[in-house]
């Protein structure tokens, strides 16, 4: 399928462009701590609960808390219906995302807790483990829970041949490669990385400086949402 036409993309960005990307903080009044972003067409949600006593009692660490991250697609989110419920990717990207955030978030200040993060995907257009990240990260942000810096996350890929930012679904599917990525921006500290298709050594290279690039711009925005939304309770007071 032809993805690249006269040097733009498919949606008119050049190769190393992001999608748009809107972020809301603190939208959910019930959870600590919440985030909508709208990447692209992905919409997503991100709720923070806790830290509170864990349940079931065999999970605690006497030593620190267990960060829960939780992802989900809605049945809605997809172009077939999504079947309800966790299924095998469901379970691999909590993995992966609890993994990323439990290296921000500072786990050992909550022995015996658990950090539950609710990752909603409403809507579905590729990249939604790094949208849920990103959501996450802020979310967690917003509930006050000390951490060293957030997680930033965005994918990279090859696509007709080119190596290019932040996938779309279309691109996606008719690619030759996807790389998500995620990083602890201030240390430049690799949280996730996953590949899914087939790159050379060169290309590899550059599509992971891509991804880092990629998320570095995602870090700014994510700043500035909770900034932003730090100046609007000062102003509401
Ligand atoms: O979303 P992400 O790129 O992190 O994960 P993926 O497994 O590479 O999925 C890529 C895209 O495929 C998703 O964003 C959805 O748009 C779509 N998808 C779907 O249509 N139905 C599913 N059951 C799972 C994914």
């Amino acid at each position: 399928m032809e993805l690249i036409k006269d040097g733009k993309r498919l949606d008119g960005r050049g190769f190393n462009e992001l999608r748009d990307i809107k972020i809301e903080v603190g939208v959910l009044n019930r959870a600590i701590g919440s985030a909508y972003v709208e990447w692209g067409r992905n919409k997503v949600m991100a709720a923070v609960y806790g830290p509170r006593e864990m349940h079931p009692k065999f999970l605690r660490d006497p030593t620190k808390a267990v960060l829960r991250c939780i992802y989900n697609m809605a049945p809605f989110s997809v172009e077939d219906r999504k079947r309800p419920g966790p299924d095998r990717r469901s379970v691999e990207i909590s993995k992966i995302s609890s993994e990323a955030l439990s290296h921000v978030v500072m786990l050992e200040r909550y022995p015996n807790s658990a950090i539950d993060v609710y990752v909603e995907i409403l809507q579905a257009d590729a990249g939604t483990r790094c949208v849920g990240l990103t959501a996450a990260s802020v979310a967690l942000a917003d509930a006050g829970i000390p951490m060293k810096d957030m997680v930033a996350s965005c994918a990279s890929g090859k696509v007709n041949g080119e190596i290019v930012l932040d996938l779309m679904k279309e691109e996606d599917n008719y690619g030759d490669c996807d790389l998500p990525l995620a990083v602890i921006p201030r240390r430049k500290e690799v949280v996730l990385l996953q590949m899914d298709g087939k790159l050379t050594q060169d290309e590899f290279k550059k599509a992971y400086e891509v991804a880092i690039d990629g998320s570095m711009q995602v870090y700014e925005i994510q700043k500035n949402a909770l900034l932003k939304s730090v100046n609007e309770v000062k102003i509401g007071e």
